[in-house]
C-alpha cells in the first residue's frame, strides 16, 4: 500500500516564522528599544517625601511646654516642646527608647508611659476604648498608665513627668486568639 501523499495544506505547513524563510530576512534579533519599553510600561516614581518620624517643630515664644521622661536607668530627660506634640514623637525626636511599633495608630502598647503626677494624669483627656484595650495588654500597667502616642502636650500638662516602663510588649497575632 502506497503512502498517501501529504495534502498541499500539510506540505506547506511550517513552524518557521516567515521572517526566517528563504533568507528573505536576516535572523538577527529585531532591534527593539528595550529601555524605552521598560520606561513606557513602568510606574511613575513618586517624589513625595518620606514621612519623618519624630520630627517636631520648635515651640512658639511664650508657648513653651516642658516634659520630663524618666528612663529605665532613672535618668531624667527634660525637653521644651509645643502644644499638640504627642509623647511618642517627643521621645523619638530625642532618641529615647520608645518603639512606637504601630506608628502611633493605637494598635500596640510599645509607647506605654506611666504618668508620675496623679494631678496631671487627671487633667488629661480620658483614654478612649481603643487605648484602654491596648493598655490592658501592656506590661507593668499602673493606675496612671497611658499610651504616649495618645497624649498630646498642652498648657494644662506643662511640667509633665512620665516614666518609661522596664519592658514593653510587641504584640503578635497570637495575642488576639
Ligand atoms: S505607638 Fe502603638 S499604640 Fe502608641
Amino acid at each position: 500500500m502506497s503512502r498517501r501523499p501529504a495534502s498541499s495544506s500539510v506540505r506547506n505547513f511550517s513552524t518557521t516564522p516567515r521572517r526566517f524563510e528563504a533568507g528573505r530576512i536576516s535572523q538577527r534579533t529585531p532591534r527593539i528599544n528595550v529601555t524605552s519599553r521598560i520606561l513606557r510600561h513602568s510606574r511613575q516614581l513618586s517624589s513625595t517625601p518620606a514621612p519623618r518620624h519624630g520630627h517636631l517643630d520648635p515651640p512658639k515664644p511664650g508657648e513653651e511646654r516642658t516634659i520630663t521622661f524618666i528612663d529605665k536607668d532613672a535618668q531624667h530627660h527634660t525637653f521644651t516642646v509645643s502644644d499638640g506634640d504627642n509623647l511618642l514623637d517627643i521621645a523619638q525626636a530625642n532618641d529615647l527608647e520608645m518603639e512606637g511599633a504601630c506608628g502611633g495608630s493605637c494598635a500596640c502598647s510599645t509607647c506605654h508611659v506611666i504618668v508620675e503626677d496623679e494631678g496631671l494624669y487627671d487633667k488629661m483627656e480620658e483614654p478612649d476604648d481603643d487605648e484602654n484595650d491596648m493598655l490592658d495588654l501592656a506590661f507593668g500597667l499602673t493606675e496612671t498608665s497611658r499610651l504616649g502616642c495618645q497624649v498630646k502636650m498642652s498648657k494644662e500638662l506643662d511640667g509633665l513627668k512620665v516614666r518609661l516602663p522596664n519592658m514593653t510588649r510587641n504584640l503578635q497575632a497570637s495575642d488576639f486568639k
